[in-house]
Order: structure tokens, then sequence, then C-alpha cells
């Protein structure tokens, strides 16, 4: 790590921010008397970049810098305290969105630059990011405010269905002639109920993983360029969809975060865990969704940026074959687990930061998107299930 220390010679704006204007309501005890509840409007300029990990307000005459630095080139710093205000320049750099050549921040920026990314996709993607968020706290806040009137508190959802002509002009297809898959896709349940009293077998664990994440085949399409074959399609077929996985309940496999590597088709074993110290960490991954925490296993699906932007480089729509990537992904952990007579289920509402942390990533370079899981489901149904034809449970 660099030192941070201010010997400014060279600067430059960084490379990717973006600037938002806010109004937030906030609490000021000094105006009480003012108004009755001393609640008042606060105005501010918000900026983002991917290499700042948090958000951080931003005074005006610094936005109006922001927008008068050059990013492509270095300047020196003397040069630049000839004509523009000395202590607001400090101050950007102080928030590091002025990068000082050589300093912590300039590593981070780099970074920003070499990956590639689509400007507006970027920022999305970090500020979307928790930590230690609990959303069962939030539902049960959101359910006391809102009581029983959710939907007046909603409104009507739109309709379940977009209807573009009238039924009569409708061209009715023939039935989809029943196949096992039918069956399969049938019996698809997302499981927020799983057997804590039991181990999944090592057969099974292998067989979701293979069938999922496993390359079938890797083929150089160009010196140094390999292509992954896999059982789910991918934007380019370069696969940057790493697996990682936290294991509480698999026959021979200690509890422990591990890394799948999908031509080996073997376990890299990360850390080892206790049972509690698992139990807690899947927690904290999905955002305390308690019904998910007993997941035998925990799929994390996390896109490695750079394998992507190689070829897709700073593009509109790389950002979106990520998460589409992972759709796939999800969806065949979901298939291959339930053709097992196991379970699965996916949430994107997860603390990504505590997952980097806890597998060791740096965010610049490796993302999680969702957290997956599968394991065996249990006998007793004690949280919902969306299952209306009874295809799991009979009651
Ligand atoms: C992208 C995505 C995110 C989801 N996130 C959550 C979640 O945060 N918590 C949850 O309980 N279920 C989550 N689900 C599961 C859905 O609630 C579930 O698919 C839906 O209720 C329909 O049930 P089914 O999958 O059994 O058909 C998610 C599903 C998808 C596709």
């Amino acid at each position: 790590m660099k030192s941070d220390e201010f010997t400014a010679t060279k600067v430059r704006r960084c490379h990717i921010v973006a600037t938002e204007p806010r109004e937030r309501i906030a609490f000021d005890l000094e105006r009480l008397g003012e108004s009755e509840s001393g609640l008042h409007i606060v105005l501010e300029w918000v900026a983002r970049a991917p290499h700042l990990r948090v958000e951080t307000t931003v005074s005006i005459e610094e936005l109006r810098l922001i927008g008068e630095l050059p990013s492509s080139e270095w300047a020196d710093w003397e040069d630049l305290i000839a004509i523009h205000d000395e202590a607001v320049l400090r101050s950007l750099v102080e928030k590091r969105l002025l990068i000082v050549q050589g300093s912590s921040a300039d590593e981070a920026d780099q970074s920003s630059r070499d990956s590639h990314w689509h400007r507006t996709s970027a920022v999305a993607h970090y500020a979307s990011r928790w930590q230690g968020i609990d959303i069962e706290q939030r539902d049960r806040e959101f359910k006391e405010h809102a009581a029983r009137k959710v939907l007046d508190y909603l409104g009507p959802p739109p309709v379940p269905v977009r209807e573009r002509v009238e039924p009569a002009q409708r061209f009715r297809l023939p039935p989809a002639a029943p196949t096992p898959f039918d069956a399969l896709l049938l019996k698809r349940v997302t499981c927020r109920n799983y057997d804590r009293s039991r181990e999944l077998g090592l057969a099974e664990f292998s067989s979701v993983l293979f069938r999922t994440f496993g390359a079938r085949a890797v083929v150089e399409t160009a010196p140094g360029v390999r292509l992954l074959k896999k059982g789910v399609p991918s934007a380019g077929g370069l696969h940057p969809t790493e697996a990682y996985l936290l294991v509480q309940r698999v026959e021979g496999v200690a509890p422990g975060l591990y890394h799948y590597h999908p031509i080996d088709h073997a376990l890299e074993p990360i850390r080892s865990l206790s049972a509690e110290e698992a139990s807690e960490l899947a927690r904290r991954f999905v955002a305390a969704q308690a019904y998910f925490v007993d997941a035998h296993v925990m799929v994390i699906p996390t896109s490695r940026f750079r394998r992507n932007f190689w070829k897709y480089r700073n593009h509109a729509k790389a950002y979106r074959a990520l998460t589409l990537d992972v759709g796939y992904l999800s969806h065949t952990i979901y298939l291959s687990a339930t053709e097992l007579g196991l379970a699965a289920f996916i949430t994107a509402a997860i603390n990504e930061v505590d997952i980097e942390q806890a597998f060791g990533l740096d965010p610049l370079e490796e993302g999680p998107l969702a957290v997956c899981g599968f394991g065996i489901r249990a006998a007793e149904r004690k949280e919902v299930e969306f299952d209306p034809l009874h295809a799991v449970w009979l009651d």
C-alpha cells in the first residue's frame, strides 16, 4: 500500500465520477423552535466513484472544479494552485476525487482505469453494494410502519400481464406436450425451509456444481484466448462468473469458504470455519434473511469484471451481460438441485462488501451479484414458499 502523505507534484481528476444533486430531510435540534418538528430539507451534491467505496458530498466549488480538472493527463500542482483555489483543490485530494500521482488513491483509480468499466454501469454497481444490512429489521420496520395498510401505502400494483388486443383477437397456441421437463419445472419452488439435521451427499453437491459451473471443454480460439464450454450460455463464451462457496453441511467437506475450479472440477479451500462461524457468515451474506441461513451450501456467483470487459471494453451492455450470465447460472442451480430431489434459492438482497471481505476479493476486480443456495428441504414448512400448485407441499 502506498503512502497518502500529501506531497503533491502531479494530480489529475479520478477516472470515473458521477455527481448528483440530492434533497434529503434532516433533523436539527436548534430548529425545533422555528418549525415544530425541527425537520428541514438539505440540498447537496453527492459524488460517487468506484474507487471510493462510499459516496461523498461535495461543495458547489468542488463540483465546479471536478468539471474543470483534466482526467486523462497529469497536471502540475503548482500550475493548478496558480489558477484555482488551493483549499478547494486540497479538499478534493482529501476526498480522493483529485488523484495525487503515486498515492494509494492513484493505485485504486488506476485499477478502475485498467478494468474498462463502462462509466454509468460502474457507478450503478458500486452504488448498490451493501454492508451489514439486516433486511429482516427493515421488513419489520416496514410492516410496523405500514401496519395492515401495505396496499394503501404502495398503491395498486401494475396488472400482472400486459394485454395488447381483445381476448377474441388472440391467436391461441396448442398446449405444450408434457415431458419430464415440465415436471422438473413444476417442482422448482424457491426453498426457505432447509433440513438442519441432515448432511447433503457429496455426490449431489458435486453434481450441482458441475452441471452449473463445470467446464465441459476448453477451447483456444487465438493464442492465449481460452473459452470455456459450459452447460449455460455466457456472453462471448468468456464465463467470467466465479463460484465462491460457503459450505455448512456437506458430507466429507469441512464447513468453510471455498472457490470452485471449473476446469479441474475441484474445491479450492479459502478458509475453514466452525459451524457457528459458518452460520453467522451465512446470515450476514444474505442480509439476515433467516430462512436462507440454513441452506447446506451457498454459492455466490461473482463476476470477474476484467475477463468480460477485456472484450466488451467500456461497453454499455457489458454489465447487463454479467447479470444475465448470473441468471442462467442461478436457474441451472435450481434445476440441477430440483432434479436430484433437492431445493434451491436465489437472493439479490445481499451484503456484497461483507462477502468480498470474507473471501478476500478486491471489489474493483470481482463482484458478487447474488447469493444462491441449495440443500435438503425440511420435512416441515415453517417459512412461506410459493407453491400454489402443491408441487412440493401437500397442504
Ligand atoms: C433476482 C431475484 C432475487 C430474489 N431475491 C429474493 C430475496 O431477497 N428474498 C427471497 O426470499 N426471495 C428472493 N427471490 C425469490 C423469489 O421471491 C421467488 O422466485 C418468487 O417468490 C417466486 O417463487 P418461486 O421461485 O418458488 O417460483 C429472488 C428471486 C430472483 C429471481
